[in-house]
């Protein structure tokens, strides 16, 4: 059985929406999910799952969630060899360049790590939409595909 956990940050709650997109459409492709806040998630037990999914906001031009500080400093320096991984987001196009930026650090250390990326990063406008619904469902088959050729 392939395995997702799915952790999210959130303030206003667009990213736990995505959060909720993202698994309900992993959850239709047969996948064992779990979903929890990163101010309450260890790190060593995020990285237990198959296929490990961030949804997070962007704050402050460019900054990360400060509760998800922790957690990512640990993916840093983690190696995830042999791991799925995805990452989504949340953010506000006004901040331009800074756009989703979270999305993009998540991203690069996820890679760095040693993990595959399963799906390419998904950028969201504020709430998500219908567009977006399509878009995280597709995200997310992508990551079971890239999943069932490792596991
Ligand atoms: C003070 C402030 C700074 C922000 N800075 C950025 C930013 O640099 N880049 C970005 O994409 N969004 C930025 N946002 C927008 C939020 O990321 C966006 O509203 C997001 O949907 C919030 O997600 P949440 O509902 O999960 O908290 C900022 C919002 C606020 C209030």
């Amino acid at each position: 059985m392939v395995s997702a956990n799915v952790v999210f940050a959130t303030m206003t709650g667009n990213n736990e929406e995505v959060a909720d997109l993202v698994c309900d459409a992993l959850t239709r492709e047969g996948i064992v999910v779990n979903e929890t806040e990163i101010s309450q998630t260890e790190f060593a037990d995020f990285q237990t799952a198959d296929i490990l999914v961030v949804c997070a906001y962007t704050y402050d031009e460019g900054a990360m969630p400060e509760e998800g500080l922790d957690f990512f400093a640990d993916l840093q320096s983690a190696d995830l060899t042999g791991k799925v991984f995805g990452v989504a987001g949340s953010g506000d196009k006004f901040y331009g360049e800074y756009f989703n930026r979270t999305v993009d650090n998540f991203d690069a250390a996820f890679e760095a790590s040693g993990a595959q990326r399963g799906a390419n990063k998904v950028k969201i406008d504020l709430e998500p939409y219908e567009e977006d619904v399509e878009r995280l469902a597709n995200f997310a088959a992508d990551l079971v595909q890239t999943a069932k050729k490792l596991v």
